[in-house]
């Protein structure tokens, strides 16, 4: 269950910037992503929407602005204090292991252990249990390696979600996957919203924008073009026109 603390907080950006040696790859992104919603990010290449998300997910500190879960402003140093903050990104390189088993990717950092040594049972029994809905067919003992990259990137979602955080990212995580891989994806996505959470969800695919997205907000060249509060409101041709 989602932490009771969190239920019906919004996701707020504030002004953010972002540079990089000769390149503003952000400038003043402000808006609000709410729970109960996905919210969808567009632009095109290089508009600057994983810079956003990877600032979210502590991998890139803004040069200015910040963001706001609720009423609260968090400064994210690290990944490890966006996690601590009730947040998961998947991003769009993997970040797993591909020498490690597929529970090892799922659980490293809190392996199940007593006296210092890793209990491996529960470790795939809980590994077993992540995976669940999302990719029920992956052996948790087999090399992360030896899986399809559709297959890897459920691992890395499954890894994501495994926080139980209130805010989910998700950085064009259909890229490599197949039309059944997707189809449970959109399921799992659908259940994370009805939970109350805030999900933000990257991708060029304007069939999936269209199903699974409750609001849109389009980025040009790393500003803010404006945010469509309702998908239901907007026609296919309004939203290419906005990009
Ligand atoms: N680590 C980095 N170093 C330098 N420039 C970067 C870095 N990451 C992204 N950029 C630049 O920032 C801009 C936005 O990139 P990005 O956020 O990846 O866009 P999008 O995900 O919308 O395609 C681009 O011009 C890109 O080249
Ligand atoms: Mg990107």
């Amino acid at each position: 269950m989602l932490e009771q603390q969190q239920a019906g907080e919004s996701l707020r950006f504030n002004d953010i910037g972002k540079v990089f040696p000769g390149v503003r790859a952000l400038s003043e992104i402000s808006f609000v992503a709410r729970p109960h919603q996905v919210h969808a990010l567009m632009g095109e290449n290089g508009a600057g929407k994983s810079t956003l998300l990877k600032i979210l997910g502590g991998s890139y500190q803004p040069n200015s602005g910040n963001l706001q879960i609720g009423d609260r402003t968090m400064h994210f140093k690290s990944a490890a204090d966006s996690i601590a903050g009730g947040v998961a990104v998947i991003h769009q390189e993997l970040q797993l292991v591909p020498e490690m088993t597929v529970a090892e990717n799922l659980l490293l950092g809190h392996m199940p252990s007593r006296f210092g040594v890793v209990n491996r049972r529960a470790m795939l029994r809980r590994a077993r249990e992540l995976l669940t809905g999302l990719a029920d067919e992956i052996d948790p003992s087999t090399r992360l390696g030896d899986l399809s990259l559709g297959q890897r990137q459920l691992v890395e979602i499954a890894k994501a979600m495994s926080h139980n955080a209130h805010v989910i990212a998700f950085d064009e995580p259909t890229s490599s996957l197949s039309a059944r891989e997707i189809e449970r994806l959109m399921a799992i996505i659908a259940k994370l919203r009805d939970e109350g959470r805030v999900i933000l969800y990257v991708s060029h695919r304007m069939e999936e924008i269209f199903r699974i997205c409750d609001a849109v907000t389009v980025f040009k060249d790393g500003r803010f073009v404006r945010t469509f509060e309702h998908m239901s409101d907007l026609s296919h041709d309004q939203l290419v026109t906005c990009m």
